[in-house]
């Protein structure tokens, strides 16, 4: 009794979810870096959680670890190759240190919305890029949703020209940066837990991100507005290591498959209102938000466009224009 009241004494302390699981269940451990609640992602693994422990119960369980409080994104990919978790979903953008070709997803005013995105995902190169870091360890199982950036400064942004000299935080991707330096901005990677400090004590001027992120991680209150770009996507890799997958015994994998792909089936179709809720709850909690009207936006399309040339040659040319045929 006494062992087990310090056993569960450090778990708490240690920050951890309370364990679910019982003796000879498989544990997949599973971590992300947003909140839970009013987010594509963090309602998605949530329901993930519910359904495996339910559904598997004896098999396996899933103990999701949510707001980064296990690993950031970059720590994360490691800590899969290492079993120290069995799954995570980073945005694309972490991935192109694995493969250049993912570097289409990060690519300003590539995909016109997330059907766009989801089209090419479907499409056969989309499916191949889910194996193609098998080499490295790392297996992508789902693409989830999230939703279309936005850009937020301490100053108005209307025009391109206004975000000229300002600081952005990027995530750690070279097509992110060099977006930031087509616009005359200084790009600052930076994990996404340490944003809002950033924003907060003007280490940075600004950042990009989807509705749901921004609200969820409150950058609003630290900028003076948001303003609608739609000038680029956050989705998503569910990813496992080739080991533990190979592992499973097939009843199992099939099992979690099948459950993963309802999940994905289910809240992908979702994402869009939930960004669109996040939208609308920023404004109510007195966010600013400004709307572009086409001859602005077609400003921001002309300077961040012409990065395509720089990257043309990693994400392939017939990509490009495979992606743009599902824009139309
Ligand atoms: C970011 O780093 O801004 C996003 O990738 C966070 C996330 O997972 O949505």
């Amino acid at each position: 009794k006494f062992l087990t009241a310090a056993a569960l004494a450090l778990t708490v302390s240690a920050g951890a979810v309370a364990a679910a699981c019982d003796d000879g269940e498989i544990v997949i451990k599973f971590s992300h870096v947003t909140n839970t609640d009013k987010h594509p992602k963090g309602i998605a693994a949530s329901l993930l959680q519910e359904r495996v422990n339910e559904e598997m119960n004896g098999k396996a369980c899933m103990e999701v670890f949510p707001n980064s409080t296990l690993y950031n994104d970059d720590q994360v990919l490691e800590a899969l190759l290492q079993g120290d978790v069995q799954m995570a979903a980073p945005s694309l953008s972490k991935f192109e240190q694995f493969t250049k070709q993912f570097r289409i997803f990060d690519l300003p005013f590539m995909f016109k919305d997330i059907n766009a995105v989801d089209a090419f995902q479907a499409s056969e190169t989309g499916q191949s890029m889910k194996e193609s870091m098998t080499r490295r360890g790392l297996l992508g199982l789902e693409f989830w949703h999230n939703g279309m950036k936005q850009m937020s400064a301490n100053v108005p942004l209307n025009s391109p020209a206004d975000a000229s000299g300002l600081k952005f935080r990027v995530q750690n991707s070279d097509v992110l940066k060099a977006q930031m330096a087509a616009l005359g901005g200084s790009p600052q990677p930076m994990a996404f837990k340490e944003v809002y400090g950033a924003l907060q004590t003007g280490v940075v001027d600004g950042q990009e991100n989807t509705w749901s992120n921004i609200y969820g991680q409150k950058f609003f209150e630290v900028q003076d507005g948001i303003t609608e770009t739609n000038h680029g996507i956050i989705d998503y890799l569910v990813v496992t290591g080739t080991d533990f997958w190979d592992g499973l015994p097939d009843d199992v994998r099939d099992q979690l498959g099948t459950i993963l792909s309802e999940v994905t089936q289910m809240r992908n179709g979702e994402s869009t209102r939930v960004n669109e809720e996040a939208k609308q709850a920023i404004i109510d909690a007195g966010g600013v938000v400004r709307s572009l009207d086409a001859a602005q936006r077609e400003e921001w399309v002309a300077v961040m466009k012409p990065v395509w040339d720089e990257f043309k040659d990693d994400v392939g040319q017939e990509n490009i224009d495979a992606a743009q045929a599902f824009n139309a």
